[in-house]
């Protein structure tokens, strides 16, 4: 967690201080998917700041980097959530760090470590399994919300635009159950900002590891329930956190607007 939190520290100085003089260089998946020289800048030192101090580690970060190790501990990074945002000088952006381990024995693996930090809004979210989370240092906690037709919930919509035209109709079942919808462009912030109570609930289909991994952990130490569509845990095919008394309602309802599993993931 240190560590995680050293180098996110960095990393989120890094961004900001390219924030005004960056354009997207490239594009991903699809036109819309933008990368910026800042996305891999960020990696590198991340990844590079691992190395040094953990070199038996593993990596695996969204620019690239996908590297094996023999500790048991895996690192998942996102170097720059929110790049669309990030493109715009437009706040909502983080840098998303997770650590997991894989027991020798019965070779389960979990989350035990997570570090988001958003540096527009000087914020540093951190979770450490079983510690509860922080931001800032502080202890956070998720909403008590019970009712879904008072909970404020963030979403985020796919590259893909076929993805993204099923994500828009699921939103506009919804919108008549629930208090408002929030569409903020990173989701690792989404998922803190479920953690400390100040949206009720988050979710999204087809996020990858890097998206979610610190986030989830660390709304699951802010007390929400974290999972997918099936209410089992969260992952690429659906995302969901919510308090454990909200999360059944929108699960349910969410299933009845048509949301569905990623196919394949
Ligand atoms: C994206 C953001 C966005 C979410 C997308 C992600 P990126 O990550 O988290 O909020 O809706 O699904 O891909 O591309 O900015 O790292
Ligand atoms: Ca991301
Ligand atoms: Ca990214």
């Amino acid at each position: 967690m240190a560590l995680a939190r050293e180098l996110g520290t960095r990393a989120g100085a890094l961004l900001l201080d390219g924030l005004t003089r960056t354009r997207a260089i490239a594009t991903k998946s699809t036109v819309t998917d933008m990368v910026t020289e800042m996305d891999r800048a960020s990696e590198r030192l991340i990844v590079d700041g691992i190395i040094a101090v953990r070199p038996d580690d593993g990596i695996i970060g969204e620019e690239g980097t996908d590297r094996r190790g023999t500790s048991g501990v895996q690192w998942i990074i996102d170097p720059l959530d929110g790049t669309t945002n990030y493109v715009y000088a437009h706040p909502g952006f983080a840098v998303s760090i997770a650590a997991a381990r894989t027991d020798a024995v019965s070779g389960r693996t979990e989350l035990v470590a997570g570090v988001v930090v958003d540096p527009v809004h000087d914020e540093t979210f951190v979770a450490v399994r079983g510690g509860g989370a922080t931001r800032n240092d502080v202890t956070i906690r998720c909403s008590t919300e019970a009712d879904l037709g008072r909970a404020l919930v963030a979403t985020g919509f796919s590259y893909d635009p076929a993805r993204r035209r099923h994500q828009g109709e699921v939103v506009a079942y919804l919108m008549p159950h629930i208090r408002d919808i929030r569409r903020m462009g990173a989701a690792a912030v989404d998922l803190c900002s479920v953690a400390c109570g100040r949206v009720d609930a988050s979710y999204e289909q087809g996020l990858e590891p890097w998206d979610y991994s610190a986030g989830v952990l660390i709304a699951a130490e802010a007390g929400a329930r974290v999972g997918n569509l099936e209410g089992l845990g969260p992952g690429r095919d659906f995302t969901l956190a919510a308090p454990p008394a909200l999360f059944d309602s929108l699960r349910l309802r969410l299933l009845d607007g048509g949301a569905q599993p990623l196919a394949g993931a």
